[in-house]
């Protein structure tokens, strides 16, 4: 087979800026070692995050010229909301400014005290509005997908016994939804397959629970299943999106994802009465029903992205390009959660580390070397992100110590990606100078995007 090559040509280029070794080490210390607060300047290939930073297509751009800026009943909207009711086939479309005004929204109105949220696995914002609500949320990610070594085709499938028996468990009244996250982020951006989002659903219908999913990458998750599930091989993206979406009751999306745009998101419900609810407070928080904190002319953007993203074609370059990346790491030896997932490579720490214990974050220590070493920024997801401390102050740490590279969509070459590779095996070759960390500064909530920290001697 021939290479497969990235389905655009580049009409605008944007220059990255290099720096000196010598000058990152300043840089990073002056970041308190949390690269959220380095300078996007200082940073060379940034891997933070796949969210809001894709590369638009010209007629996206040329959408954006187009937007229908009215106050209400805007044209945008219309288009918007046909784009989204195509693939979901839900009636009521909201949009929001991204994917947390979403989540925002819908758990201030199911959520509260005494209620339980289950998911696959909640994003760190999903679980804050959850939390922030009075409620509870709890993960159920199948066993399989808290093993980084051990490769599988949908490792971020929900464990569906294990979710019955806390539907049981909790009583299903203080129960609003189950969630899916597709593709698994926190997970590993590991898909969950058709066969479980049904099972999952049976277990909603039993119990009569609505099923929300959370899609902000629901074209990546619907490809791996056409390539790894039986059934689907001649399906089309849109047809198997579209059976995800028949499913659910709700969707959250973060259009910044795969709606290949740089701010936007929506919720789209079927549930008339919620659907009001969720207007009513969208016109106190967010603006109008017809744009919701956004621009006519980001409706359009989003609208024209949903289009493109299920091209296979570059649904075919976007996962090969994260797996060429995966493939390199592996066969150098570097630790990563295996198969790659959709949207991001993410390190091992663990194993990358085995001498630095949760407690000195190696997902840290392993990130802010990346940083020093080729000046790419990549995030910790790990006991940073998700360390709970109990009564006496001693950390339990999450299931896994993760460094998360994420790609963005359309906006690095081959070349770019080799080069990653490349810093990532050499710090890796010097694994053993690497040393754990300490926090100085944390806040209450979301702690990982304001920490500082400083380096264990
Ligand atoms: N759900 C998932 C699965 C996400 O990955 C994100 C964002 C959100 C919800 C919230 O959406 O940022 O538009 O408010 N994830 C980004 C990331 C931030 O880097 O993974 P948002």
């Amino acid at each position: 087979m021939k290479t497969i090559i990235e389905p655009f040509r580049i009409k605008s280029v944007e220059p990255i800026r290099f720096t000196t070794k010598v000058e990152r080490i300043e840089i990073i210390k002056t970041a308190g070692y949390n690269p959220f607060l380095i300078h996007a300047d200082d940073v060379l290939i940034d891997l933070l995050t796949d969210s809001g930073t894709s590369a638009m297509s010209a007629q996206q751009w040329a959408g954006i010229m187009q937007g229908d800026e009215s106050y209400a009943g805007s044209r945008s909207f219309f288009r918007f909301e046909a784009a989204i009711k195509k693939i979901t086939g839900l009636k009521y479309i909201i949009p929001t400014h991204q994917g947390r005004a979403a989540e925002k929204i819908i758990f201030s109105i199911t959520g509260g005290e005494g209620k339980f949220f289950p998911n696959n696995t909640h994003f760190d914002t999903t679980r804050a509005n959850i939390e922030f609500s009075g409620a509870e949320a709890h993960d159920f990610l199948n066993e399989i997908g808290k093993h980084p070594e051990i490769r599988a085709d949908f490792k971020g499938d929900m464990d569906v016994e294990k979710l019955e028996k806390f539907i049981i468990e909790k009583g299903k009244e203080n129960i609003p939804m189950v969630m899916i996250t597709i593709t698994n982020n926190s997970g590993g951006g590991q898909p969950v397959s058709m066969k479980n989002i049904r099972d999952v659903k049976e277990v909603c219908k039993k119990y009569n629970l609505p099923l929300f999913i959370d899609a902000c990458r629901f074209a990546e998750n619907a490809y791996f299943i056409k390539m790894r599930e039986k059934g689907f091989e001649n399906k089309s993206v849109l047809e198997i999106s579209q059976e995800i979406f028949s499913y659910a009751d709700g969707v959250t999306m973060s259009a910044k994802k795969d709606a290949l745009v740089n701010i936007g998101g929506f919720l789209a419900l079927n549930d008339e009465e919620l659907a009001m609810k969720c207007r009513n407070l969208l016109i106190v928080t967010e603006g109008f029903p017809t744009y919701g904190g956004l621009a006519g002319r980001d409706l359009e953007a989003v609208a024209q992205g949903l289009e493109e993203v299920v091209d296979e074609h570059y649904l075919q370059y976007r996962i090969r390009s994260v797996e060429y990346l995966g493939e390199k790491l592996v066969n150098a030896g570097v630790p990563i959660i295996e198969p790659p997932g959709g949207h991001a490579i993410y390190i091992d720490a663990k194993r990358f580390l085995p001498d630095v214990p949760p407690e000195q974050f190696p997902g840290q220590s392993v990130t802010c070397e990346l940083y020093i070493e080729g000046g790419i920024r990549g995030c910790e997801i790990g006991s940073v992100m998700f360390g709970k401390y109990d009564a006496a102050g001693k950390l339990t740490p999450p299931p896994m110590e993760l460094v998360r590279l994420a790609i963005p969509r359309r906006v690095y070459t081959q070349s770019h990606i080799d080069f990653v590779s490349e810093v990532i095996i050499e710090v890796y070759n010097n694994r053993k100078k690497l040393k754990g960390y300490e926090i100085t500064y944390q806040a209450p909530m979301l702690r990982h995007f304001t920490a500082q920290f400083k380096p264990l001697d």
